[in-house]
């Protein structure tokens, strides 16, 4: 399984914590920046990041960036992407067995490491429900456009 990881200057040091504890589990990673605390725009990472999973590149994301919100904005701009803005665990396990997210957002201002950790690892635990109604809803959401 592969995890892209992604950040803007305000997520950028969680997102590293976030990258060496997955390294722990034996999880690789992708990071597609940044890597500095020099001042950048949130969609630009995001948008990488989205088309690896889109493409299947890469099965799961994490963006962070200072509340997560940005991030699941520009996110959700993508084809295939379904992100879910998330500050607590129960909320991360459900969009996956729920919504069937592919992306994570975390806001590092908001989470603390250690809640951002377990998130992480719930997030990538937890499978797709496959219940019917899930897949129903879910097949809805895909289907959305919200210009026609
Ligand atoms: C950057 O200052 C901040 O706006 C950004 O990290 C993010 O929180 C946006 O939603």
């Amino acid at each position: 399984m592969k995890i892209a990881l992604a950040a803007d200057h305000g997520g950028y040091k969680l997102k590293d914590a976030i990258a060496a504890h997955l390294k722990e589990r034996g999880i690789e990673t992708v990071d597609f920046g940044t890597n500095t605390a020099d001042s950048c725009d949130y969609p630009d990472y995001a948008d990488p990041l989205c088309r690896a999973v889109a493409s299947g590149e890469c099965e799961l994301g994490i963006l962070v960036c200072s509340t997560g919100l940005g991030m699941s904005m520009a996110a959700n701009k993508h084809r295939g992407i379904r992100a879910a803005c998330c500050s607590e665990p129960i909320s991360a396990e459900l969009t996956r067995s729920h919504n069937d997210a592919n992306v994570l957002c975390l806001g590092a201002f908001i989470v603390g490491e250690q809640t951002a950790f377990r998130m992480a690892d719930i997030f990538i635990d937890t499978p797709f429900s496959n219940g019917e109604r899930h897949i129903r809803r879910v097949g809805k959401v895909n289907a959305l456009d919200g210009d026609k």
